[in-house]
């Protein structure tokens, strides 16, 4: 986050852990989708959250807004701590925080007209008359570039990028401070994704919006956040800002962000690409050893010391904003320099 920034959001050694139900014979075995993460959020920033799937990003995003209670850790909303909170007092603060899934339709009562859709939020949380409620329901529809023809529509009659429009509008009409938006775009087609991308722009700038940007497509992360915050296997390993998203430290995050296009030659990197595969071990996701102590990636790791099987890496500031949790940073860095 930059200096001088007013955080809207801060969440403090977050943690989610599920149960694998395994049943009686194997023993109750614990996912840790979300393994004590730390983020800050800034009013009108966008942090962009990349990782393989899997690695928690819903799950972060869920219990962020405390849909699902987390199993440890701390949300502050512009400066009020959340976690500890009464349902009616979270319910209140609740309304500057609001959320858009991939597929909204799964999200819609299919027998509510679009106006119904919008509003309720709005009928939840506030008086309005008539007209009033019309009015702001007209005036949402036009922030998200349709008109007030579709107030009288069902889901069903419209198409995937008006259904996502509309669960945009649903999501704005309380004016909040903060959207999770997790992979609002996946669902759509890719000249439908371009403009949707281009209406969340418009709107963070036009209403100083906060956004937690959920995504696999690193190239809209890239347009769309100031800083892209890499998980993996519920942990944070990289936070970079923007410029430098084509010149990530961490060995996972090079892996994953290696496929951004990058836009000028003189921003080409030495970096080596190199091929790894998940250890067995790692993909039953159950048993881990890792969850006991040691850097999640180590096994995946072609750069793997001995300290990385013994302790956690924390994130670390390695320059301005840019943050990365490895124990091997020296080597890292000779990589990318191309002097080892
Ligand atoms: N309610 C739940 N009960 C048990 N395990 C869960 C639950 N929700 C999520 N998980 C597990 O937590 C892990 C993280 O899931 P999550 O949906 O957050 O991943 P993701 O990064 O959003 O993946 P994707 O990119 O595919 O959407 C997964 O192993 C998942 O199976
Ligand atoms: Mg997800």
């Amino acid at each position: 986050m930059k200096k001088g920034r007013y955080p809207v959001l801060e969440i403090r050694n977050m943690r989610k852990y599920y149960s694998a139900g395994i049943g009686w014979i194997f023993g109750r075995e614990i996912i840790k989708a979300v393994d004590d993460v730390s983020l800050t959020i800034a009013q009108g920033e966008t942090v962009g959250l990349v990782g393989e799937s899997g690695c928690g990003k819903s799950t972060f995003g869920r219990t962020v807004l405390l849909l699902e209670r987390p199993t440890s850790g701390q949300v502050w909303f512009d400066g009020t701590k959340l976690t500890g909170l009464s349902h009616r007092q979270l319910r209140l603060l609740r309304k500057h925080m609001q959320i858009v899934f991939q597929d909204s339709m799964s999200s819609f009562d299919t027998r509510f007209t679009i106006a119904e859709i919008i509003g309720e939020p709005l009928l939840n949380y506030e008086k309005l008359s008539k007209e009033a409620f019309k009015e702001r329901i007209k005036k949402v529809l036009d922030a998200v570039e349709l008109d007030e023809t579709f107030m009288g529509r069902y889901p069903g009659q419209l198409s995937g990028g008006q259904r996502q429009r509309v669960g945009i509008a649903r999501a704005l009409i309380l004016n909040p401070r903060l959207i999770i938006l997790d992979e609002p775009m996946s669902s759509l087609d890719v000249s439908v994704q371009a403009q949707i991308l281009n209406l969340l722009k418009k709107l963070k700038l036009r209403y100083g919006l906060a956004y937690l940007f959920i995504s696999h497509d690193l190239r809209a992360v890239e347009f769309l956040s100031d800083r892209i915050a890499v998980m993996y296997m519920g942990r944070v390993v990289e936070i970079l800002p923007k410029r430098s998203i084509n010149m990530p430290i961490h060995p996972y995050s090079r892996l994953l962000l290696s496929s951004v296009p990058v836009k000028h030659p003189c921003l080409r990197t030495n970096k080596p690409i190199y091929e790894t595969q998940k250890s067995e071990k790692e993909n039953t996701w159950i048993s881990i050893p890792w969850q006991g102590a040691g850097c999640a990636f180590r096994f995946r790791c072609p750069y793997v010391i001995k300290k990385c099987s013994e302790e956690r890496p924390e994130l670390l500031h390695i320059n301005g904003e840019h943050q990365v949790a490895c124990f091997n940073l020296s080597s890292q860095r000779r990589i990318i320099d191309g002097t080892n």
